[in-house]
């Protein structure tokens, strides 16, 4: 590569043809009066390591992982931040030197978009967590980390949410967060914040919850849509006070992976509206 070329990112993913974040750096780019390429790369299954590999040995700067490699790009990084090495995943890899950092930045795109984009309070709240799987384990710790009174976690399997507590158990002590696991039957009572991680969404499906959970909470699904998901139709039938889709996580992790590349930090307001527009 001649050093008048962009510094090259992409995004590694199966399916990939969907993806906004081309769209989102390039807005960050734009922005900050910086050049950069930035593509979706569809990675046929069983070839991500030998991809993510020869994207960066071809001079490549970084790249973001989504959907199915997380689990492939933490084995592949040479070093992890503690926040990837707590979500057993990683959907940014940064060139350091000789070496490939891991880190995930998925989680601290969620608390920014519910603390800072739609100004829920975290902070004494008590918040139910949907799901058990590779996502919900990537945004615990940040949640965490903002202080909740109280963080229940249910799933369907409910030995997946029981896993999970007792990895984050010791962190929920340190941040004085009641920590426990509920099978979705057993839940009957109103929450401040819902958040659905899990993939029900994709079938038209919910997770099945009483309608007293929804009553006044704040409803969040990480999946997003041109139109409310069916999680969020349902809260809003139910009672739920507000609803939001993950768009703003979408931006916000992306923001963050920007800044560990680049070390400049977007904004992200416009860049919502940007994608939203276009959805
Ligand atoms: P992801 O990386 O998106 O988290 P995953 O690790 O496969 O994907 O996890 C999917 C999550 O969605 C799980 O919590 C799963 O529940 P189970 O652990 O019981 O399988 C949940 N899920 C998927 N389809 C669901 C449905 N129809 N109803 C309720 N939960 C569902």
């Amino acid at each position: 590569m001649n050093d008048k070329s962009p510094s090259r990112y992409a995004v590694f993913g199966n399916p990939i043809e969907h993806s906004q974040s081309p769209v989102i750096h390039q807005q960050f780019a734009q922005q900050l009066q910086q050049t950069i390429s930035y593509q979706k790369q569809l990675i046929e299954l069983g070839k991500f390591d030998a991809s993510a590999r020869a994207f960066f040995n071809d001079g490549g700067a970084g790249l973001n992982i989504t959907v199915p490699f997380k689990l492939e790009a933490y084995q592949l990084a040479d070093q992890l931040s503690e926040r990837a090495t707590r979500a057993g995943a990683v959907n940014t890899l940064i060139v350091d030197g000789d070496i490939i950092v891991g880190d995930n930045t998925d989680g601290c795109g969620l608390v920014a978009d519910l603390q800072n984009n739609l100004q829920w309070s975290i902070e004494g709240a008590n918040i139910l967590i949907l799901g058990a799987g590779g996502a919900v384990r990537g945004i615990i710790e940040p949640l965490l980390m903002a202080k909740p009174a109280s963080m229940v976690i249910a799933n369907r399997t409910v030995e997946k949410a029981e896993q999970l507590a007792e990895i984050f158990q010791p962190l929920a002590n340190d941040f004085s967060v009641r920590l426990s696991v509920k099978h979705y039957a057993d839940l009957n009572k109103p929450f401040d914040i819902i958040i659905n991680g899990t993939s029900a969404s994709l079938g038209g499906d919910i997770p099945p919850l009483s309608s007293e959970c929804f009553n006044a909470a704040c409803c969040y699904d990480m999946m997003y849509a041109k139109t409310p998901t069916p999680f969020l139709q349902v809260a809003a039938k139910q009672g739920a006070r507000v609803i939001a889709d993950g768009l703003g996580m979408l931006v916000e992790q992306a923001a963050e992976s920007f800044r560990l590349w680049r070390n400049v930090k977007p904004d992200t307001s416009k860049v919502i509206q940007f994608v939203r527009d276009s959805l």
